[in-house]
C-alpha cells in the first residue's frame, strides 16, 4: 500500500550513527524537496512508546515473547499515530529503526524465527514497509568503542549477540536490494551522510545534486 510520503528507515547495530545520520538525512531532504519531515525513532517515537522503552531496556528481564510482542506494540502504536498519518500528508519519515530492528534482535540475537518475528511485525503496522533502509553497517568491535554510558539490556547482550544481529542485517539486505542500501558506518559523519545521501536520492529519484 503506498502513501504520497516518503519514508526511510535507518538500520543497524547499536553506536553505529544512525540518530546523527537521521536527523542530518531528515534536514537535508526537507531543504530539497520543501516536504513537511518527521524525524523519529524506535523504540520510543510516541509518549506510550517512550513509556514501553523504559519498561523494555530499563526494566525487568523477560522472555523472548514478551520483547517481541513489546517492540511490536511499540512499533503498532508509533505507525497507528505518528507515520502513517505523516506520510499520509505527504510528509517526509525518517525513522531511527523499524521492524527490520526486531528481526534482527528478536530472531537473529534470540530464539524467535525470523519469519515469526517478521509476521508480528508486519501484522502490527499493517504491511506498511519503508521505499528506502538504510543499514549502517558497524563492525561490532567499532560499535562497542563508541558506545558511552551506562549499558542498556540489549547492549548488556554481548558480542556474540551483536555478532549475530549484524549477520542478519546483511542477510537481509542481500536478500531485497530494492529496498536496502549498506553503507560502512565506520567514516566520519559527512562522509557518511553524503553517501547516504546520494543512495537515498537515487532510491527515491530525486536529484540531489
Ligand atoms: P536505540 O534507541 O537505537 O538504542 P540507543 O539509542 O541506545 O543506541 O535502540 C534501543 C535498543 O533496542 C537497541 O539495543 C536495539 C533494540 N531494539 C530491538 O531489539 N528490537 C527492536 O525492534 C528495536 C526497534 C530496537
Amino acid at each position: 500500500m503506498s502513501t504520497p510520503g516518503y519514508f526511510v528507515s535507518f538500520e543497524g547495530g547499536d553506536g553505529g550513527g544512525k540518530t546523527t545520520q537521521a536527523r542530518l538525512l531528515g534536514d537535508w531532504l526537507g531543504e530539497l524537496t520543501g516536504r513537511e519531515v518527521v524525524v523519529t525513532r524506535e523504540p520510543g517515537g510516541t509518549a506510550l512508546g517512550a513509556e514501553l522503552r523504559q519498561a523494555i531496556l530499563h526494566g525487568q528481564d523477560m522472555d523472548p515473547r514478551t520483547e517481541a510482542l513489546l517492540y511490536a506494540a511499540d512499533r503498532a502504536h508509533h505507525v497507528a499515530s505518528l507515520v502513517r498519518p505523516a506520510l499520509e500528508r505527504g510528509a517526509v519519515v525518517v525513522t531511527d529503526r523499524y521492524l527490520d530492528s526486531s528481526v534482527a534482535y528478536q530472531a537473529g540475537g534470540r530464539e524467535l524465527s525470523e519469519e515469526e518475528v517478521e509476521r508480528l511485525s508486519l501484522w502490527a503496522v499493517q504491511d506498511l514497509l519503508p521505499d528506502v533502509t538504510i543499514l549502517l553497517d558497524v563492525d561490532p568491535a567499532t560499535s562497542a568503542a563508541r558506545m558511552t554510558g551506562d549499558p542498556d539490556r540489549l547492549e548488556r547482550a554481548g558480542d556474540a549477540f551483536h555478532r549475530r544481529t549484524r549477520e542478519a542485517y546483511l542477510r537481509r539486505a542481500a536478500a531485497d536490494p530494492g529496498r536496502w542500501v549498506v553503507v560502512d558506518a565506520a567514516g566520519a559523519v559527512e562522509e557518511v551522510h553524503a553517501k547516504v545521501r546520494a543512495a537515498v536520492a537515487a532510491r527515491l529519484g530525486l536529484d540531489g545534486r
